[in-house]
């Protein structure tokens, strides 16, 4: 009798599970993005969210968790219910970089599922108006003369900012001193306002502001020019040449997330990313699309694993402290 019931129950369990695999998602989704609001990060994410909403039935939720280069952001999303109702928004700093420079406390790909890879940017080196340079050989030129160094505005460390200007000084040979903030929106407001010398920011950021004339740019770090800016040169053309770096961002729910999950999620984000409003608005920001061949959750983890393989050498050579 014993046995019946156990096996009923089994029966009943798996039953209830497909049925809640066949509802999902029957409540709102929340994407955690590990910087704070007005930044590139939530920028991107709160367009994406606005249009999966349609696909998945569901409203999707922004909750700005910041702290530590987006790694507390991220600490959260992998501590939450592994139930497809959270998911981790982040990047090459937050989930490659991250894990070169802290002790996380979790492991950047074995607790996390790969859900989809989103659109990329190249950097760009701006500063704020008043620096006294118009190209990029003037604007390296004037960052050596500065009686102290300069100042660089961060999401901090091991965010994408910081890598970046780690780049740029290892590859310019000028000294920075990294203002940290909990997003590149808030160090974005400092440098219009002339309070911090300038950011190797995500061009997505940035475009909006140099083209309202409140800061200087001097070149975007690629082999080519963002169609959407074409004005801006490349750091080749610009003087430093193969100083070449893109952020791309992507999608991660909590490991053991199920798999029709991870499937739903995965069609919202490729169906938003296949929508011409949206593809306009975020190439219009200098946001490329991910290759067709690279939407699949398998692709995201592959393009991870290889990302961290390719960075972590050089962030855990520049030794970076965090206190
Ligand atoms: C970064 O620098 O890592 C990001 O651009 C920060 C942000 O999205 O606010």
């Amino acid at each position: 009798m014993r046995k019946a019931i156990w096996a009923a129950l089994a029966v009943l369990m798996t039953i209830g599970g497909q049925a809640s695999a066949q509802n999902y998602p029957s409540r709102p989704v929340t994407i955690i993005v590990p910087f704070s609001a007005g930044g590139p990060s939530d920028a991107m994410a709160r367009i994406l969210a606005e249009r999966m909403k349609t696909a998945l039935g569901e409203t999707l939720l922004v909750e700005n968790v910041t702290g530590a280069g987006g790694s507390v952001g991220v600490g959260r999303a992998v501590r939450s219910p592994a139930d497809g109702y959270t998911i981790s928004f982040g990047h090459l700093g937050t989930h490659v970089a991250n894990g070169a420079i802290y002790k996380l406390g979790y492991d950047l790909v074995t607790d996390l599922e790969p859900v989809a890879l989103l659109p990329s940017n190249p950097m760009i080196i701006v500063s704020k108006k008043d620096v006294p340079a118009t190209s990029l050989k003037e604007f390296v030129a004037w960052l050596k003369a500065q009686p102290s160094p300069p100042t660089a505005g961060t999401a901090g460390a091991g965010s994408g900012s910081h890598i970046a200007g780690l780049y740029f000084e290892n590859i310019a040979g000028v000294k920075l001193q990294y203002v940290p903030y909990r997003g590149t929106g808030p160090a974005m407001n400092d440098l219009v306002a002339g309070q911090i010398d300038l950011i190797v920011d995500q061009t997505s950021n940035s475009l909006p502001q140099v083209r309202a004339g409140n800061i200087r740019a001097y070149a975007i770090t690629d082999s080519k020019r963002v169609e959407s800016a074409p004005d801006i040169p490349t750091v080749d053309e610009a003087g430093l040449p193969g100083f070449h770096m893109t952020l791309w961002s992507g999608l991660w729910v909590p490991k053991d997330t199920p798999k029709d999950a991870v499937a739903k999620l995965n069609a919202a984000a490729v169906e938003a990313l296949n929508d011409p409003a949206v593809r306009k608005q975020l190439e219009n920001l200098g946001l490329e699309m991910p290759p067709k061949d690279k939407l699949t959750p398998e692709a995201l983890g592959a393009w991870q694993k290889a990302e961290i393989a390719k960075w972590w050498p050089m962030i855990k050579a520049a030794n970076v402290k965090v206190d």
